[in-house]
């Protein structure tokens, strides 16, 4: 619509003008609330909404109660109700090959003392591509239902989950139970949706599965119905139920007589039996209407289950063998070289935009020097290139060489000019320059208030270039203070910028003052501690000052960390800088009390007790009674010394028993630790 001077518009035109700014805006906030995908700039939003503001004032009389200008615009991050999950949704070990698969069932077996005649049983399912869900029924009747969310928490999305037509509102069991399972997108509606999107000139989805999560959160069921979602169920919670379940297939045989839908399954015994399943999902995969990304296999019995228990974020009982991810062709146009927030120095290929699995890649990572030496890589070259998941595509070989020269790695920071680091043990470059090296600290900040860490929402690379040039930020503290600095320098008075998308901007930040344990362990950026090792951090020391206060046999105790690994946490909290960093931090935020998955029951005998294992067991590995263990809230000792309360004997224990005996620690057998755990 061309804009014309306010004060030549005539009613009529005012009035068609207001109905337009009012669709317009709605569709906006829309996009920006629900979809996380907004098509305008902020300061394109906010020209719209000044522009209604301007014709409201000379024509009060069109001023109707549905005005934008009556709301502030919907809270940010609080969209949906939170709930609590009873028992967390974790995610799946991945597997990609026989060898994987083969790894995976000899694990089981060492883990349970299995002998190799064991009669394995699996049951085998396909790996649906969409989002999980959980859903409440209580006396029969739907009570709720819920997103994963972090795994711990999820949004309250009953209303949504009521228009997905094979989910039932009511089904015949009279008590409590949990239904779990995958939502996703049937593709023929993926594709009508996008035609459709297309028609009105709107951004399509990249593949069904952002199609569905674009749907599934939408503050309006009747979006979401319009969608034609679908759910396939294939887990029960049978937490605070009356209901007991043998095996895996028992639960979907269940699930189906209840009348939900389930995706074939089938029960496979051993690792050709696994292949061959594997193989004919895989040629199936083309005549499905919705998108598997491969197979599952899940230990049949769910007392084994049990027993098997977690690793990390996921089961040992279960596992996901995914299928090959996709491959395509192009050619690279240039190679670029980024300093990424720890420093590290990446080059980049920048290729010939192409399309792959329905996305277009124009970039792909290149790893290291050594790697563009080894495949002696060159601008100009045509070149393979492999995607699996969301990650960055990386190039995986050389189809046709061009006549340039190998791409050799510089000597200096591109981005603060100092001399590159080469460490003994490492194989990549690094700029040292940690603390005011400009590239580093902005991609260090765009970390920080991204999706795994602080979140904040509408704050993105952009912004953060922005605010840290004109050195309105030089840290991440800096962001917490942007609102008092608004005060010297008003960031609605600069170009790009409004009130309205001020206003957000400050909304959004000030939602994230309170942030959860493994968020703020994640957003300090130590190297290799991402989401998954932050959790097992915050679960196992519970605050920050016992993590910080931590000592390094402490840390190698946890699960799943390596020597290496909690070297470099333990040395990032003995560095000043750090330590201050946090600080400071702290006087802006607060860190929200974290409770730990596991709800020990205090009168187990061995909770908060340290327990030490000697000889050897006979009723199970060594590995299944240590977890078994932790799982009762114990901790496990290494060398015997004082501190240890319980030294629990197999047979044929040597040194360490004799020691017990002369510290006067008290001796349990493997029975007797059976009996009282
Ligand atoms: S069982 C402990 N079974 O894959 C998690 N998950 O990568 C138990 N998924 O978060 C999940 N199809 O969203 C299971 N047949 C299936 C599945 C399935 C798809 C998803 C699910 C899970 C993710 C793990």
């Amino acid at each position: 619509m061309p804009k014309s001077d306010i004060n030549s518009l005539s009613i009529e035109e005012a009035k068609k003008e207001l109905d337009f700014l009012k669709s317009e805006l709605k569709r906006h906030d829309n996009l920006y609330y629900n979809e996380s995908n907004p098509e305008i700039s902020d300061a394109e939003y906010d020209e719209l909404r000044n522009r209604l503001n301007e014709i409201e004032k000379i024509f009060p009389n069109l001023k109707s109660l549905d005005s934008p200008s009556q709301k502030v615009g919907a809270t940010v991050g609080t969209l949906f109700q939170k709930i609590k999950h009873e028992i967390p949704m974790l995610s799946l070990d991945n597997a990609f090959s026989q060898d994987d698969m083969i790894d995976f069932i000899e694990r089981i077996k060492r883990f349970l003392k299995l002998s190799d005649e064991y009669k394995f049983e699996f049951c085998a399912e396909q790996k649906i591509d969409g989002l999980s869900a959980a859903i409440l029924y209580e006396n029969g009747k739907l009570i709720y239902g819920a997103t994963r969310g972090d795994g711990y928490i999820g949004e309250d999305i009953t209303e949504n989950i009521k228009t997905i037509s094979n989910i039932p509102h009511q089904i015949d069991y009279p008590g409590r139970i949990e239904i779990r399972g995958e939502v996703y997108m049937p593709i023929d509606s993926f594709k009508k949706l996008n035609e459709i999107k297309e028609l009105n000139a709107e951004p399509t989805f990249a593949n069904p599965r952002n199609a569905a999560a674009g749907s599934l959160r939408q503050l309006n069921p009747q979006i979401t119905k319009s969608r034609n979602l679908k759910f396939f169920a294939y887990y029960i919670n049978t937490t605070n139920s009356n209901l007991k379940f043998h095996t895996q297939t028992d639960i979907m045989q269940f699930l189906e007589k209840l009348s939900f839908s389930t995706a074939k399954y089938a029960i496979c015994h051993n690792i050709e039996e696994i292949m061959d399943y594997y193989n004919k999902i895989y040629q199936l995969r083309e005549n499905l209407n919705y998108d598997i990304d491969g197979t599952v296999f899940k230990i049949n019995s769910l007392e084994l289950q049990d027993r098997l228990g977690f690793i990390g974020r996921s089961p040992r009982h279960s596992i996901a063998f995914k299928f090959p991810p996709e491959i395509a062709e192009t050619k690279i146009m240039d190679i670029k070289v980024s300093v990424g927030r720890t420093g590290k120095i990446t080059p980049i290929a920048i290729l010939e935009p192409v399309n792959l699995m329905g996305a277009m890649i124009s970039k792909a990572t290149l790893h290291n020097f050594e790697e563009i030496e080894r495949k002696s890589i060159s601008i100009g070259d045509t070149v393979r290139i492999l995607r699996s998941g969301d990650v960055i595509p990386k190039i995986i070989g050389v189809i046709r060489k061009s006549q340039n020269q190998v791409f050799r790695p510089p000597l200096i920071c591109p981005s603060c000019g100092v001399s590159l680091i080469k460490y003994p043990q490492l194989i990549d470059l690094y700029c040292p320059n940690h603390y005011s090296c400009p590239e580093q600290a902005i991609n260090y900040i765009s970390y920080f208030v991204s999706k795994n860490c602080f979140d904040i929402i509408g704050f993105g690379q952009k912004q953060v270039i922005e605010f840290y040039k004109e050195g309105r930020i030089k840290s991440a503290v800096d962001i917490f203070k942007l609102e008092d600095y608004d005060k010297i320098s008003p960031l609605s008075k600069k170009q790009g910028w409004g009130e309205v998308s001020v206003l957000k901007l400050y909304q959004a930040i000030n939602a994230k003052r309170s942030v959860s344990l493994p968020r703020f362990i994640t957003s300090l950026g130590i190297p290799g501690v991402g989401e998954v090792i932050s959790n097992m951090l915050a679960d196992k020391f519970e605050n920050i000052d016992n993590l910080i206060e931590s000592q390094k046999e402490e840390l190698i105790e946890t699960e799943g960390l390596g020597e290496l690994m909690a070297e470099e946490i333990y040395s990032f909290f003995r560095n000043d800088i750090n330590l201050n960093f946090i600080n400071k931090l702290r006087s802006y935020i607060t860190i929200l009390p974290h409770k730990s998955i596991n709800t020990f029951d205090k009168n187990n005998k061995f909770y908060k007790k340290m327990l030490i294992f000697t000889g050897m067991l006979t009723r199970m590995s060594r590995d299944e009674a240590k977890n078994l263990a932790l799982s009762k809230g114990a901790k496990i000792a290494t060398s015997i010394s004082k501190n240890v309360n319980f030294v629990i004997v197999g047979e044929n224990a040597g040194s360490k028993l004799k020691k017990a005996q002369e510290l006067n620690i008290p001796i349990l057998t493997e029975e007797e630790f059976i009996k009282n755990i």
